[in-house]
């Protein structure tokens, strides 16, 4: 049975860089992607609903080949989320993978990237997620904390460095 994880949280909590360590195997949609293939930047508030439809398209293309898709945006409501339940075909399991990192530790992440959302979008993101549950159809949720993830990032190469407090994204 083919497997869709739906990434959850805050931007600059680390949904990519997990979705793309630990979930190699799957096929990726993100939204950013979609958004520099339609308007040439990752971020932009055009076209949502387009950008979201072209999501679902591909997510039920590839489910229904068979293949495991990771689909990668914010999904903070259960109304986002709905949209993207909606359109997955029968049978397919569905997993919430809700990466949950604390607004000043998101801050601080999307400061050591190269694109950067304002600080205060991502403050405002916290109040509007609703926590991911079972009941809206989900097969199981992974709450993932950031401890984890910063404590044993296994096959995050750079985190000597970043334990060290330095800045990830900068040293290549
Ligand atoms: N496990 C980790 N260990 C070290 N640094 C990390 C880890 N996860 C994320 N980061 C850092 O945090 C930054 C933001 O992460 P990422 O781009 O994955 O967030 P995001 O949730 O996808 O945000 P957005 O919703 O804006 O796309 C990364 O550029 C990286 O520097
Ligand atoms: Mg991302």
């Amino acid at each position: 049975m083919a497997t869709m994880y739906l990434m959850v949280g805050i931007s600059g909590a680390g949904k990519t860089t997990w979705a793309r360590t630990r979930m190699a195997g799957a096929e990726y949609i993100g939204s950013d992607g979609i958004r520099m293939e339609l308007f040439g930047r990752e971020l932009t508030l055009k076209g949502y609903r387009r950008v979201h439809r072209i999501m679902n398209q591909r997510m039920r293309a590839a489910l229904e080949q068979g293949r495991d898709v990771v689909v990668d945006s914010v999904h903070l409501s259960r109304r986002a989320r709905r949209r993207v339940l909606r359109a997955v075909p029968e049978g397919v399991r569905c997993v919430a993978v809700w990466i949950d990192t604390g607004v000043m530790q998101a801050i601080r992440n999307d400061a050591c990237r190269q694109r950067h959302v304002p600080f205060f979008a991502i403050a405002l993101m916290r109040p509007r997620l609703v926590e991911p549950k079972q009941e809206e159809g989900f097969h199981e949720i992974w709450r993932i904390p950031w401890e984890e993830r910063a404590g044993c990032a296994a096959g995050w190469e750079k985190v000597q460095k970043y334990e060290k407090n330095e800045n990830p994204a900068k040293i290549t």
